[in-house]
This record gives structure tokens, C-alpha cells and sequence, in this order.
């Protein structure tokens, strides 16, 4: 396979050429994929069915502390999801608060909240000057849509190998009371997969953050969505900041929305006592309570943490080929051209592809016009910019594996033929 960088200019017009003509064949087959979202397939879906048979009319509804779910009450949630969570979550039970179908609805809620109430002694966010938000790029769009919502000024901090850059982001926190906090999604990250490294949840530990205010957002969605054979760890932040005294600085969220089902799980959130109080101050006024009896199916059917890392493992199954028919068709397609570069993971729901820079809209354009969908270009960046057009993020997870492989093949020839019309214009 032709090396684009270093090929001569004759080589590559005889290569686009014969990608066209495949690209054509592919346009007049009137696809309709879709690699946009990472939403669960139908068998993953199907997976959670029989949790539906948990409860009946003649069900016994009361929780273990003897909590008639049927009712209003436990702003907190179930003490046996808590549990789960507490697990979940690495973070002790006592600091859990059990919420409704979505975790990113408790971000939203608490950003929301820190806007119209001050926290450590500071004014609410409200009422300060400007608000300043860090954000790991390439990172997930909906985090960046809530702080862009709140009118924050966003600021992009590079992924490394082993999460975002601690040393910029040590740097800025130290100098700048602006900067109020950090949008993390610490195991497989959303889209590149990557696990933070022991020293990367150590640094965040003991940040010196100038702003007293400053909480880091610990997005802990893909906690047990491994599908590799040995599962990565990824170390408790609670606990080091705990050794730091710093356990005001984070909080966290989950949900069991990609373990049983979007939109119809069970979320969550840790934090300190001290976030805790000011957080609940707020719920109080929200709601007199959850769905509890969706918990307490929740409850029953996983009986435990186990329960949930068990079930996850049903998903992984799915899931894996469906990653493995993505990194195969890449390594095939892409890696000799030398214009593309990815992150292989072991768990999450995505794979992150940075095409030639400068390609990402026309590569996405291409495989538009084919008749396969991925997210938009630039929506892995704050205010939808990627400043090297070349970050794409693709969700294998809901084609069913044959449109799954077509799509792959659409999505590598639109790349190549992108940098190819890149390369000849330079
Ligand atoms: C990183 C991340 N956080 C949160 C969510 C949404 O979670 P929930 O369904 O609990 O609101 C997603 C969904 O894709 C996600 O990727």
C-alpha cells in the first residue's frame, strides 16, 4: 500500500483514480449507515429484558430499610443502590445520591447549581465576573454543549497518552481564579478510550487549584464498560483526594444507562459532605423523590456490584467485534498511508480517528454523500472547532456488523481520498 506523505505525484493521481471509482460504486448502492452515536444495538438492548419480570402487581415494594418505593420520599435513593453506585463510583455509600434516568441531567443540575449558590465561601457563579471551564480535547460533546449553554468561557487541554495534560492543567488552575472547574471522563474516555494513569488521578488529587470554587466534573460513564480481556483499573479520586485533604474537589457521576437502557436506567452522583449539602439544598426543591421503583428494579436485578460487572461483561461480548471489525478495517486501510492515526481501546463506546489535518469535514462530507452518518465534524471540540479539522469520532456500536463493515470501508476510502485532494492542492 502507497505511503501518501512520501508518494510521488503520479503514484497518487493513479490512487485517487481507483478510489473513485470504488467511492462511486459505493454512492450508487444507496446506503443509509449510521456510526453517529454510541447508542446501544438492539441485542445489547435485549441483553436487559428480563429486568421487566423483577417487579409484578403482587411484587413486594419495599426497599431493604423497609421503604415502600410505591411512595413519595428517599430524596437520596434506595440504600441498595447506593451501594452499587458507592462501588461504582469509588466512593463512600454515605456521600451517593441516587438520581433519575440520566447522569448528564445531575451534571447539568449541578453546574446549575453552583451558578445561584456560592460554594466555599465564594459568590455564586452566577454573580462573578467570568466563568472559566477546561476542557480535554478531543472530549464529549454534551459537556462541552452544558458549559457553552452556561455561557463559560471553555478552554481546550490536549489528551495525552494517559489523560489530559496535567502539567497545563496544574499551570492554569494555580494561576487563574477564573477557572472554575474541568469536564473529565476519566475510564474510556469519550471518544479516545483512554484510561487515566495512576499519576494522571494522583495530580488531579492534590491540584492547588487559585479559585476556591474550582470542582473537577469526573464523568466515571464507562466505569464497568470493559471488553478486553484484562480490564483496566482506574485508581479511586475520591480516596486520593481524601490523603490530600482535598475531597471537596470532585464530583462525580454515573448511570447504568448503557448497562440496561438509555434513557430508562438509573444515574448517580459523589460527592463530599460539604458539595453534598449545598447539592441536596437544591434537589429539595426539585423533587420530593425519584423513581424509586425503577431503582428497586435496578436493585433486584443486579443484586450487587458483581451483578452489574457481571451483566457488562453480556455487552462487552457484542461489543467487542464490532470494535475489533472497526480497528481491523482501519490497520488495514489506513495504517501504511500514514494519513490517519487512532486510539485502539479496551473498553467505552467509541474509537477516535484523526484523519490528515485539515480533512475531517471533507472525509465526513465524502462518507455523507455515501450514505453513511458520523457525528459532525468539530463536535469533539469546544464551540464545535477543531482547530486541525481532523478529530472524527466513530460509534460502532449500533450498525448491525455487516453495515458495520460497508460503513468502515466508506469511512476509510472518503479519508484517503480527503488527504489525497489535500496533498495535491499543497
Ligand atoms: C461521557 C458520557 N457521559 C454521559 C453520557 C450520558 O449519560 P446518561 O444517559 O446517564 O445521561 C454519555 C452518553 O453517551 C457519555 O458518553
Amino acid at each position: 500500500m502507497l505511503n501518501y506523505k512520501s508518494a510521488s505525484e503520479k503514484d497518487l493521481q493513479s490512487e485517487y483514480t481507483k478510489l473513485k471509482d470504488e467511492y462511486d460504486a459505493f454512492c450508487s448502492k444507496n446506503l443509509s449507515l449510521d456510526m453517529s452515536r454510541g447508542k446501544p444495538c438492539k441485542e445489547q438492548l435485549d441483553i436487559s429484558n428480563d429486568i421487566f419480570d423483577v417487579l409484578k402487581s403482587d411484587s413486594n415494594f419495599l426497599s431493604e430499610d423497609g421503604f415502600d418505593c410505591r411512595n413519595y420520599g428517599l430524596l437520596e435513593g434506595l440504600p441498595e443502590m447506593k451501594r452499587i453506585f458507592a462501588q461504582m463510583l469509588q466512593a463512600p455509600e454515605e456521600n451517593i445520591m441516587v438520581g433519575g434516568n440520566s447522569s448528564l441531567n445531575m451534571m447539568f443540575d449541578t453546574i446549575s447549581c453552583f451558578m445561584t449558590k456560592g460554594i466555599n465561601g465564594c459568590k455564586p457563579w452566577l454573580l462573578q465576573n467570568k466563568i472559566k471551564f477546561l476542557c480535554p480535547v478531543p472530549g464529549y460533546d454534551r459537556h462541552f454543549a452544558i458549559t457553552e449553554y452556561f455561557g463559560f468561557e471553555m478552554i481546550n487541554i490536549p489528551m495525552l497518552k494517559d489523560g489530559p495534560d496535567m502539567d497545563m492543567i496544574e499551570m492554569l488552575v494555580s494561576s487563574d481564579d477564573a477557572i472554575k472547574g474541568i469536564w473529565c471522563v476519566p475510564k474510556y474516555s469519550n471518544p479516545q478510550g483512554i484510561v487515566y494513569s495512576d499519576s494522571v488521578v494522583k495530580r488531579f488529587a492534590s491540584l492547588k487549584p487559585k479559585a476556591k470554587d474550582f470542582r473537577i466534573m469526573w464523568d466515571n460513564a464507562y466505569c464497568v464498560h470493559d471488553f478486553c480481556e484484562k480490564p483496566q483499573k482506574l485508581l479511586s479520586l475520591y480516596d486520593e483526594c481524601l490523603k490530600n485533604g482535598n475531597e471537596d474537589l470532585p464530583i462525580m457521576f454515573c448511570s447504568t444507562s448503557k448497562i440496561t437502557f438509555p434513557g430508562a436506567g438509573v444515574a448517580a452522583m459523589a460527592a463530599s459532605d460539604n458539595n453534598m449539602k449545598i447539592i441536596k439544598d437544591k434537589y429539595k426543591y426539585k423533587t420530593i423523590g425519584y423513581d424509586k421503583i425503577n431503582m428497586l428494579r435496578h436493585a433486584r436485578y443486579f443484586k450487587d456490584y458483581n451483578g452489574i460487572v457481571e451483566h457488562a461483561k453480556l455487552h462487552a461480548k457484542v461489543l467487542k467485534p464490532r470494535f475489533d471489525t472497526v480497528i481491523d478495517s482501519l490497520t488495514k486501510n489506513l495504517k501504511e498511508t500514514s494519513v490517519a492515526e487512532w486510539v485502539e481501546p479496551c473498553g467505552g463506546y467509541f474509537v477516535s480517528v484523526d484523519v490528515m489535518p485539515g480533512c475531517a469535514k471533507r472525509t465526513i462530507e465524502l462518507c455523507k454523500q455515501a450514505g453513511v452518518k458520523l457525528t459532525c465534524a468539530g463536535a469533539t471540540y469546544p464551540y464545535h472547532t477543531d482547530p486541525n479539522d481532523s478529530n472524527i469520532r466513530i460509534a460502532p456500536s449500533y450498525p448491525p456488523m455487516q453495515e458495520l463493515k460497508i460503513a468502515m470501508e466508506v469511512f476509510c476510502i472518503s479519508a484517503k481520498i480527503a488527504a489525497i485532494e489535500k496533498i495535491m492542492k499543497q
